[in-house]
């Protein structure tokens, strides 16, 4: 019996290639999940643009006085718009902010980040720069739970990839993002394939 597919709620301040990763697996059906709406505390930002583009439900919500979280009332709005709009799983696609109680508490064990690095190494900014900038030889991108920490909790799985001589930045980020796109839908399938049979 065809199960019925999960429902995303994504949340995002970038360019939004790893939303479209997982939009494109929904499309090309290796990925059983709805995009049931995309949050983004940046009025601009790719992935909002996209997710219209698609003609997903998604919205700006603006982030409030802090730099590094959400007001703890606008999280509590997030709560209810992704409560509203039945979502199960809460997937952090380029959201630059950390998560806090009220969206913790609401849910469980169903919010997942993915970090451009082999965490615990280089949480944080730019993690393909600080991993030029120490020198090693290897990086990669991890996919985890969220906790209260930036770049924090339980990891679930990790995909590694060469540092090159040569390399800058922007060609390290290039390749963590390709190991990225693939990833993060296949880790999204398995909890759809999980949730569903508990
Ligand atoms: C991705 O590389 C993601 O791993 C990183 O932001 C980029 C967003 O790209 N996330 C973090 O650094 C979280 N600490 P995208 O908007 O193209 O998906």
């Amino acid at each position: 019996m065809t199960q019925p597919p999960l429902r995303l709620g994504i949340l995002g301040s970038g360019k939004g290639s790893n939303f479209r990763a997982i939009a494109d697996a929904i499309s090309a059906g290796t990925l059983n999940a709805e995009v049931a709406l995309v949050l983004s505390d940046v009025q601009h930002a790719g992935i909002l643009a996209l997710a219209h583009e698609r003609g997903y439900p998604a919205q700006f919500v603006p982030p409030g006085k802090y730099r590094s979280k959400l007001e703890p009332v606008v999280e509590a709005w997030v709560v209810d718009l992704l409560r509203g709009a039945g979502v199960e799983l809460v997937v952090l696609a380029g959201y630059m902010r950390m998560i806090k109680a009220p969206l913790l508490e609401a849910f469980p064990n169903r919010i997942i980040n993915i970090h451009p690095s082999l965490l615990p190494q280089f949480p944080g900014l730019d993690a393909w720069r600080q991993a030029i900038d120490s020198g090693v030889t290897e990086s990669g991108c991890t996919v985890h739970y969220v906790d209260g920490g930036m770049d924090t909790g339980p990891i679930i799985a990790q995909r590694r990839v060469p540092v090159l001589p040569g390399d800058t930045p922007e060609t390290l980020h290039a390749r963590i993002q390709e190991q990225e796109h693939q990833l993060y839908p296949e880790i999204i399938q398995q909890f759809a394939e999980k949730l569903r049979v508990n």
